[in-house]
């Protein structure tokens, strides 16, 4: 399962990268908003730092300025993929700029009708918003379990982004059932890494090292 990160932070970006497991990145209108900074100005940055796609969201609400949008995002970087939200009018532009050879996620996925009809658009990737699912008590991996059968049963070449991760569980349950990528806040990403027991094992090492008699400098040399 490839891992992308959930972000538009240029420096959660750079660190969780150091990890040596990031493939790319997804950002969202939300996210940009966080950062206070102008889009085009982290997308470039983002484009510099991370050779893998980079998730940039239209907001536009009708498909010819939808297009326009997809359009301009696309020309920034080749590997921007233009992430467009699951209503009639991002479909028909999904249809139209796949055909461009323009890669898209089709994003705020809820149900598995909605990601097969993303996928007969031409689809590049399908964003079910899991945590979201599971705020209201519905089962979001029960969804990635639904989308993954379907897809494989026609061969849809569309693939399963799990997005709206909160936890490692959610991480281990997206691999498990065979998502194609997961989209991970930074936070999580620390908590994949993360174990009490390691943190223990370790400090027990390192007091234990204390102990071993060492030789002195001078005596190494005598
Ligand atoms: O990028 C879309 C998605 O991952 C949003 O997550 O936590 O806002 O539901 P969340």
């Amino acid at each position: 399962m490839r891992f992308f990160i959930d972000t538009a932070n240029v420096d959660e970006i750079k660190e969780a990268h150091s990890w040596g497991a990031i493939d790319g990145v997804t950002t969202n209108p939300s996210l940009v908003a966080k950062e206070g900074k102008d889009f085009r100005e982290i997308l470039d940055e983002i484009c510099s730092i991370i050779d893998g796609p980079i998730s940039a969201e239209t907001v536009t609400l009708n498909h010819e300025e939808i297009i326009a949008e997809s359009r301009e995002l696309a020309k920034i970087h080749k590997n921007i993929v233009v992430k467009i939200p699951l209503i009639k009018e991002g479909l028909k532009a999904v249809q139209i700029v796949s055909k461009e050879g323009i890669n898209t996620n089709v994003t705020l996925c809820f149900s598995a009708t909605q990601a097969l009809m993303a996928a007969k658009a031409g689809a590049t990737y399908i964003s079910p918003f899991i945590g979201r699912l599971d705020d209201i008590s519905q089962d979001g991996m029960a969804l990635i379990e639904d989308i993954r059968d379907i897809y494989d049963n026609y061969d849809f070449p569309t693939q399963i982004l799990t997005a709206s991760v909160r936890h490692p569980e959610h991480v281990r349950l997206a691999a498990l059932v065979g998502s194609d990528v997961a989209t991970i806040p930074f936070g999580v990403l620390e908590k994949l890494i993360k174990h009490p027991l390691t943190d223990s094992g370790l400090d027990k090492f390192l007091k234990d090292w204390e102990t071993v008699p060492k030789l002195t400098s001078t005596s190494q040399k005598g």
